[in-house]
C-alpha cells in the first residue's frame, strides 16, 4: 500500500505520518530529510543556496543512503547518519532553496521510489502524489493556516532550544510556502484527486483519525 500524505511545511504531516505507521504496520518515509540533506552538504562546502550551477556542481560527491532501524529513518551523507543536523531552520532554508532546482529533485526521485516499490509506506512530501508517486492507492494533500502552522512550529523549535520568535518563524514559513508552490519544478500542490484536509482547528490525534478514515474510504484496512 502507498499512502501519499503531502502539504505545506508546519501542516503536521511528519507526527500524523509518524503515528500512522505505527498504526498501520507500514513504513514512514520522510522526503523532506533528502531535500534537508543535501542542503547541508552545500552549507557545509560553504555554497550559496541560489547558487544553481554550483549546487548542481556538488551533486555527484553526494551518496545519500536511507535506512530504516525499528521505523526509525536513518539518513546518511556519505556514510555518516545526519541525525538532527538537519532540523534546524536554517537547514530548513537551505533544502526549500535546493529542492527548486530541477537536477536536485532529479538526483533524489529514484531514492524514493525504490523505498515505494519495496516496502508499504506513508510518504511525506510536496510531490509524492502528483510525481513521486502518481499510483498511489491514497493521496491526502494536509494544510493549516499559516498562522497555526507557524506556532505549532515555534513550539518545537523552543523545545528544542532554538533561539526564535513567533515572527521569525510566520515569515520562514510564508517564505517557504512561496519558494514550495511557485517553482517551476513540481510544485508542492495537490494532486488532482488528493483529498484535502484543513486541520487548522484539529490537534494530532484528531488528524489522525480524520485520516484514518480517508483511507478506509479508499482502501480496505
Ligand atoms: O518537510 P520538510 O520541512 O522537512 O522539507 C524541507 C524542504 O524540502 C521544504 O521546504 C520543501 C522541500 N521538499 C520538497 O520540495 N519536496 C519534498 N517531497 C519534500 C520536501
Amino acid at each position: 500500500m502507498k499512502i501519499a500524505l503531502d502539504g505545506p511545511s508546519g501542516a503536521g504531516k511528519s507526527t500524523v505520518a509518524k503515528a500512522l505507521a505505527k498504526k498501520l504496520g507500514i513504513i514512514y518515509v520522510d522526503t523532506g530529510a533528502l531535500y534537508r540533506t543535501v542542503g547541508l552538504y552545500v552549507k557545509n562546502q560553504g555554497v550559496a543556496k541560489d547558487d544553481e550551477e554550483k549546487v548542481i556542481a556538488l551533486l555527484p560527491q553526494i551518496n545519500l543512503g536511507m535506512e530504516f532501524i525499528n521505523g526509525e529513518q536513518i539518513v546518511t551523507l556519505n556514510g555518516v547518519n545526519v541525525g538532527d543536523t538537519i532540523r534546524t531552520g536554517e537547514i530548513a532554508m537551505y533544502a526549500s532553496r535546493v529542492s527548486a532546482i530541477p537536477e536536485v529533485r532529479t538526483f533524489l526521485l529514484e531514492t524514493q521510489r525504490k523505498i515505494a516499490r519495496e516496502n508499504s509506506v506513508v510518504m511525506d512530501g510536496r510531490d509524492i502524489g502528483t510525481v513521486i508517486l502518481p499510483d498511489a492507492e491514497v493521496k491526502i494533500f494536509m494544510f493549516a493556516s499559516a498562522e497555526a502552522r507557524a506556532e505549532r512550529r515555534y513550539k518545537e523549535l523552543i523545545a528544542k532550544g532554538e533561539n526564535c520568535t513567533l515572527e521569525s518563524v510566520l515569515e520562514d514559513i510564508k517564505t517557504r510556502d512561496h519558494n514550495d508552490s511557485t517553482r517551476k519544478t513540481a510544485p508542492a500542490v495537490p494532486a488532482e484527486d488528493a483529498v484535502m484536509l484543513d486541520n487548522s482547528s484539529l490537534d494530532i490525534d484528531g488528524t489522525v483519525n480524520a485520516v484514518i478514515e480517508i483511507i478506509k474510504s479508499k482502501v480496505e484496512l
